[in-house]
């Protein structure tokens, strides 16, 4: 059964992620959508208004049509079975939960951790428990909640963890992306996908009974991690790197619910305008 995870960001999150990332102030948005600043103040507090909702878009390059759906509830993404080889974990952090997830490969039984969440015990448990061997910790980006637990992955398993050379951490070891790695007989090509943190990379695993692209913060169903280094890096490194794996790769987010490449191409307004 696949885990139920709500959706990471409601139409507001995703008005306010696109306008701090084109640095416009509400009244230059207004100036440059024909909406009053009055109906954008309300727009993002989460009052629908169908018209000025499809300006607004319009002006952020955000497509209007799966906004509109978000505003409206009506995008559900489609569940997603974990094939065999991959196990999602899901755990609190302060007011949010994160993903984590224990990828294997079923004829080896050789394991792998991306990302630990708040806390890795139930991934050192499920190893245990389906007798998996974990040989790599695979790190998305080094943001805290991504992290949080790797001191205790790595003192309990004992293998080397692996982050990005573009935001080194200290006990890690680093790698270029464009690096391939390997659990047992799956490949683990390295994206770089950066935008959202400095050294964000998408883990794309071939050799499941489907492709699995681990993407951290930089893509949720329905919406993307905040551009905090670069919104334009964000945006192209996701239509670059991840929306051109086939399309039904699973993606496996940092937050929110497992989705699909084709699904996001048409559900997620950053990339469907
Ligand atoms: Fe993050």
């Amino acid at each position: 059964m696949p885990l139920s995870i709500p959706l990471e960001d409601n139409f507001t999150d995703i008005i306010a992620k696109a306008q701090r990332g084109l640095s416009l102030s509400n009244e230059a948005l207004a100036t440059r959508s024909g909406v009053s600043v009055l109906e954008i103040e309300n727009l993002k507090q989460g009052s629908l208004d169908e018209e000025a909702l499809r300006k607004v878009a319009h002006t952020l390059g955000l497509g209007a049509e799966a906004l509109l759906a978000l505003a409206e509830s009506r995008y559900k993404p489609a569940p997603v079975e974990e094939p065999e080889g991959l196990a999602c974990f899901n755990s609190v952090f302060g007011d949010i939960t994160v993903n984590s997830f224990v990828v294997w490969d079923p004829s080896t039984t050789e394991a792998a951790f991306f990302d630990t969440g708040a806390d890795g015990q139930p991934m050192l448990d499920f190893a245990a428990s389906h007798g998996l061997t974990v040989k790599q910790i695979f790190i998305t980006h080094i943001h805290t909640d991504h992290v949080f637990d790797l001191d205790r992955l790595m003192e309990k398993t004992g293998v080397p963890a692996w982050v990005c050379e573009k935001e080194p951490l200290s006990g890690a070891e680093s790698f270029r992306a464009g690096r391939a790695f390997y659990i047992g007989s799956l490949t683990v090509d390295t994206l770089q996908t950066s935008g959202h943190a400095a050294g964000g990379v998408t883990f794309f695993i071939q050799g499941l009974t489907k492709a699995i692209a681990v993407v951290g913060d930089s893509m949720f169903a329905g919406s993307m991690g905040g551009g905090m280094v670069s919104y334009a890096d964000a945006l192209r490194n996701n239509r670059e790197q991840i929306l051109t794996l086939p399309d039904t790769t699973i993606i496996c987010p940092g937050h929110g619910p497992l989705t699909t490449v084709s699904e996001q191409k048409h559900a997620n307004p950053f990339f469907s305008a």
